[in-house]
């Protein structure tokens, strides 16, 4: 489909692949609009629930990843429409469901939305020319999609307050520097790279992932006392997979495990 908003593709030989799921609006800097969003949705639930599949990467073009929520859609909105719409809480949050590992591979611009979509990712690999930032307020908005949440708890209330009070960009090592990005690597490797991770937690058990990410979303989104009787669940909980006794297992019998995915 050459008008596909979003295009997809799996990578990988071993038992389960990582899907990569490409933005496709170049000429628009990937701007995010309502369609778009709807695909992507679809595309991430399809993915997770595919047994064949066991990480998930998010990437735009050498350009942008993407410049923010489609300004020219939302300039004709009032609040009527924003808010009969559910606008952003639609569909911009089924990222949020997805249990499997999510990456964003980040090149060029991420901003506004555009920062948000890639801060609800679970890893955010960044290439050398990646500029960050929540511009929103040059026009008179602010963040919708989590920035004045999500920003603060990455790079913490000082430089949040900076970037989203001034629209400021910040660039790849700032951003690194921040928190906010976990690896930075060569823009002409980026997808290698990304795919070369993404590989690494394919060959994991699935559930340990799914649960460890679950985990670590808990301390980022709530209280800590909350997030470590959660996580001592969880931890509880993995002692009646298989992929626990044949991790052991392997490790004191100097051998590489066999994961079952369950
Ligand atoms: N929405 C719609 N179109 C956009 C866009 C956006 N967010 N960002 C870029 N575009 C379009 C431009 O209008 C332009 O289209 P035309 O060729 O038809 O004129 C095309 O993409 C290329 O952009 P530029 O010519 O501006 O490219 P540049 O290299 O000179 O500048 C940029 C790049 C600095 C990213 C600049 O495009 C820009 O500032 N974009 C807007 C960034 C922004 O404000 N993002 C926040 C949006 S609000 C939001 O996201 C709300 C939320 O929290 C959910």
């Amino acid at each position: 489909m050459s008008d596909a908003l979003i295009l997809t593709e799996t990578h990988g030989d071993g038992e389960r692949r990582t899907a990569l799921i490409r933005l496709n609006r170049p000429k628009q800097l990937n701007a995010l609009n309502d369609a778009l969003m709807d695909q992507l949705g679809a595309a991430l639930l399809a993915f997770d629930r595919d047994d064949a599949i066991g990480c998930i990467v998010i990437t735009g073009s050498d350009k942008a990843f993407a410049a923010g929520a489609d300004i020219s859609a939302m300039a004709k909105f009032d609040y009527m429409q924003v808010h009969r719409d559910d606008f952003i809480t639609r569909n911009w949050e089924t990222l949020l469901q997805v249990r499997k590992p999510v990456i964003a591979a980040v090149a060029g611009f991420a901003l506004g939305g555009g920062c948000e979509l890639a801060m609800m990712c679970d890893l955010l690999i960044a290439a050398d020319n990646a500029r960050f930032g929540q511009p929103e307020i040059k026009i008179g908005i602010i963040p919708g999609a989590g920035g004045t949440q999500r920003l603060p708890r990455a790079v913490g209330k000082a430089k949040a307050m900076d970037l989203v009070l001034t629209g400021r960009l910040m660039d790849v090592q700032e951003a690194e520097r921040a928190g906010l990005v976990s690896r930075i690597v060569a823009a002409d490797k980026l997808l290698d790279e990304t795919l070369a991770v993404a590989a690494v937690i394919c060959a994991l058990s699935g559930p340990s992932v799914a649960l460890a990410k679950a985990c670590i979303n808990k301390a980022f989104e709530g209280g800590l006392r909350d997030g470590i009787d959660y996580e001592r669940r969880v931890f509880h909980s993995l002692f009646a997979t298989e992929d626990q006794k044949e991790g052991m297992d392997a490790f004191l019998g100097k051998r590489a495990p066999a994961f079952k995915q369950r």
